[in-house]
């Protein structure tokens, strides 16, 4: 039976960080040998909002040295970037005559959008879910892997989708978000305000390609408290966090050295040295991230390489969309 199509991206917007690998990147890496797999940089969409291209290419360039780094094979997947495959931008028109306006206005992401930058409402904004659907129709993808924030965009392009097929023929599936297991681990940022976020709050984030020393600092300085005022009390949000981290990039020991010190500890009786914690989470997050960024910066460093990697994700990416298109073409009937 042929593998199911599953796809993913991801704007080359900022630097890739804990949240993205453990709740995003982790997965890929685990569907790659069970499933036909395409991810993509999706630098199309950063125009929407990131104009300034001085950035981008170095940003692209990271983001598949980044992925790969972290256990992506670009002989198993297709890894590529999405200006390079044109077939979408094809699709993205036809589909646009299938949006409507009212919809596109209603839609969340655009409004939160819309809101932060008032003088550049532009119509690539209105209409990045429509880019979005084409990016996953295009592989006639099934399965998508992404956060809570995406699944209206999902459902976007399930309709689109419908609506098409209704129109001129059944060529395109309804995809789905997906991931392992259906509980998505969410990184909080270290001072407990809101999530890891690629371009917000960079100093309560840990990027994968920060330094030692840096990472270091950032989670000597991560919020505590004066500990536990009765033992086994509820943790609150970025103590949580803490114990959350210990566990992806800790030894089970280690976590549960500190669990059962939280627990023990009461008013005057404070077991849990979170200074200690947070030294003993530093050395082991510099162990877990440095193989990740020194693997990360050779590819970088190696233009031709990373040229090859690109061209090959292409590639593999043109094939697949080029037979949709066909598809998608002879459905509508413009084929002379
Ligand atoms: P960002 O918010 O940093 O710009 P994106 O929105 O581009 O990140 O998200 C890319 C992927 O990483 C998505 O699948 C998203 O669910 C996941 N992700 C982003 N931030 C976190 C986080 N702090 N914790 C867990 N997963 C996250
Ligand atoms: N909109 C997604 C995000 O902000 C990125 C993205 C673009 C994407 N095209 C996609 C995700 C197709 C999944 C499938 O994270």
């Amino acid at each position: 039976m042929a593998k199911e199509v599953v796809l993913s991206g991801i704007r080359p917007t900022g630097f890739l960080h804990l949240g993205n690998y453990f709740g995003a990147m982790r997965n890929y890496v685990r569907m790659q040998d069970e499933y036909n797999c395409y991810f993509f940089v999706a630098n199309w969409h950063s125009l929407t909002t990131h104009p300034d291209t001085k950035e981008l290419q170095t940003a692209v360039h990271r983001v598949i040295a980044e992925n790969i780094a972290c256990g992506l094979d670009p002989e198993k997947v297709a890894l590529y970037v999405q200006s390079d495959v044109p077939e979408i931008a094809e699709l993205y028109l036809y589909l646009n005559m299938l949006a409507y306006k009212g919809e596109l206005e209603k839609t969340t992401t655009f409004k939160d959008k819309a809101r932060l930058q008032p003088d550049n409402i532009n119509a690539g904004l209105l209409t990045y879910p429509v880019l979005q659907a084409a990016d996953i129709l295009i592989h006639r993808a099934v399965k998508v892997p992404v956060g809570k924030d995406q699944e209206q965009h999902l459902e976007m392009a399930r309709n689109f989708a419908q609506r098409f097929n209704h129109r001129y023929g059944d060529v395109l599936p309804e995809p789905q978000a997906f991931n392992y297991g259906g509980e998505l681990v969410k990184i909080l940022s270290l001072d407990g305000n809101g999530k890891m976020s690629k371009s917000e709050n960079q100093l309560n984030t840990l990027y994968l390609a920060d330094t030692d020393d840096l990472l270091r600092k950032k989670i000597m300085k991560a919020k505590t408290d004066q500990g536990p005022e009765t033992p086994n009390s509820p943790k609150p949000d970025y103590i949580q966090n803490l114990f959350t981290l210990m566990r992806l990039v800790s030894t089970p020991d280690a976590a549960q050295k500190f669990e059962d010190d939280f627990n023990a500890s009461s008013t005057g009786n404070c077991i849990i040295r979170y200074g200690d914690m947070k030294k003993q989470l530093a050395e082991d997050m510099v162990t877990f991230i440095t193989p990740i960024r020194e693997k990360a910066l050779a590819i970088q460093a190696d233009k031709i390489l990373l040229s090859h990697i690109i061209k090959h994700g292409a590639e593999k990416a043109r094939e697949s969309a080029s037979a949709t298109l066909t598809a998608v073409r002879n459905a509508i009937g413009v084929n002379y």
